[in-house]
């Protein structure tokens, strides 16, 4: 990595400049929002750790002269192997930030999941990207605001549905508890330095006022500020989600289902004898538990127990096209981005959010094109090892 505190956003080359841009521009109470994890951060660091260790064995002498990155989801097909997954507050980087990333996959043909704390309603969403927005649900506790969320995604048009289930508990992000982090962002002498020392930032936030959460003002008093609603994600939003709710949701849910958290084989296997339809093997990018595996340790057996029986996606860790590829081969039929997108619209808004996607594309051509494998299914036999396997040379004979 180079260039350091200096990045300029038309030089960044890869998605660790681009969190270096979003870094500088970004006052740190955000930055750290989007960048930190839960507890020591052994998590995170884990998610990108699992990625280096896994190597792939290129093949020459093969005709890559056409390559095709397309892949398909539930009967449609999407240009690329990967879409933008769902994160809140995501206006807070920037001005209409979860709209910038969704003409971003607009663009690029991909899917956009809005979060349920997103900072944009769902149907504002779905009009800007009607054929690729998909809808994350945070469960409320409250059966007739889950009920209604649902019907408005399905209403509004989102093409799936993503039930995140790894939030049992608020978990201990320390860089937000230290920096005071809430919303509305609480006023305080270190805010308004920080403020004044990112100014391009806090003129726009100034110009577009403080984001809220527009997805869930039905639901609290009406006309609630800001700080009402956040009050009601904490009181509403945390606490278990249980195969019953699943089996409620599956009843009224008739499109793609999918939930979002699993990481063992039991909880993958639960999923298939519920209905759903897809699930996404993740750990929240270490967001939740700091002792969680990283998702693509725990694919193949997963892939193994369920696979081709429902659809399998991944996320956590994915900073590199060749992330994308190691993951289909290792067993997933699609991939999410979270920070990826996020550095990106936090570094230049829809240009950025743009350049992330058009980053790791470039990365996964080039690497499609490097191992001699010129599809997307291709890559299902697509020799894949971790380390390990290099190491013991029982391993590295196939025993
Ligand atoms: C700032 C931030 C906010 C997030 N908000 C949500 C959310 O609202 N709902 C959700 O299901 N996941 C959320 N996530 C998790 C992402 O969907 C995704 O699982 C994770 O970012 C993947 O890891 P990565 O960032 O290493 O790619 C969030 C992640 C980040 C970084």
């Amino acid at each position: 990595m180079a260039g350091g505190d200096g990045m300029r956003f038309s030089r960044a080359q890869n998605i660790a400049d681009l969190r270096l841009v979003a870094r500088r521009r970004l006052p740190r109470v955000v930055f750290d929002y989007i960048d930190g994890a839960v507890e020591d951060e052994r998590g995170l660091a884990h998610n990108r750790a699992a990625f280096d260790r896994i190597r792939i064995v290129p093949r020459y002498l093969v005709d890559i002269g056409t390559r095709d990155l397309s892949t398909t989801l539930f009967g449609r097909r999407y240009a690329l192997p990967f879409g933008i997954g769902p994160t809140g507050l995501a206006n807070l980087a920037w001005p209409n930030a979860d709209s910038a990333m969704a003409r971003a996959a607009v663009a690029a043909d991909i899917p956009y999941v809005l979060s349920t704390a997103g900072t944009t309603s769902i149907e504002t969403i779905m009009e800007v990207a009607p054929e690729h927005g998909w809808f994350q649900l945070y469960m409320p506790k409250e059966q007739k605001a889950r009920e209604d969320l649902v019907r408005r995604a399905d209403a509004a048009g989102a093409h799936a549905l993503m039930v995140t289930v790894d939030v049992p508990a608020s978990s201990k992000r320390e860089r937000d508890l230290r920096n005071g982090f809430m919303l509305p962002l609480k006023p305080s002498l270190s805010l308004a330095l920080d403020g004044a020392t990112h100014p391009g930032w806090s003129l726009k936030l100034a110009r577009h006022g403080m984001p809220n959460f527009e997805n869930l003002k039905p639901y609290s008093t009406p006309g609630a500020k800001v700080a009402t609603l956040a009050g009601y994600i904490s009181s509403q939003l945390t606490g278990a989600v249980t195969w019953e709710m699943i089996d409620g949701i599956r009843k009224t849910w008739k499109r793609p289902l999918l939930i979002k958290g699993i990481q063992s084989v039991e909880d993958a296997k639960l999923a298939v004898e519920h209905g759903v339809d897809g699930i996404v093997i993740s750990n929240h990018g270490g967001r939740q538990l700091d002792a969680a595996p990283a998702p693509i340790e725990v694919l193949p057996a997963i892939r193994a127990a369920v696979g081709g029986k429902i659809m399998l996606a991944l996320d956590s860790g994915v900073r590199r096209g060749a992330d994308i590829a190691k993951a289909l081969a290792l067993g997933a039929d699609y991939v999410f981005i979270g920070r990826a997108t996020f550095y990106g619209v936090g570094a230049a808004g829809l240009a950025g959010a743009t350049k992330a996607v058009d980053i790791l594309h470039d990365e996964l051509d080039r690497c499609l094109a490097q191992i001699g494998c010129p599809t997307v299914e291709g890559l299902k036999t697509v020799d894949v090892r971790f380390d390990t396997a290099f190491a013991d040379p029982a391993a590295a004979a196939g025993a």
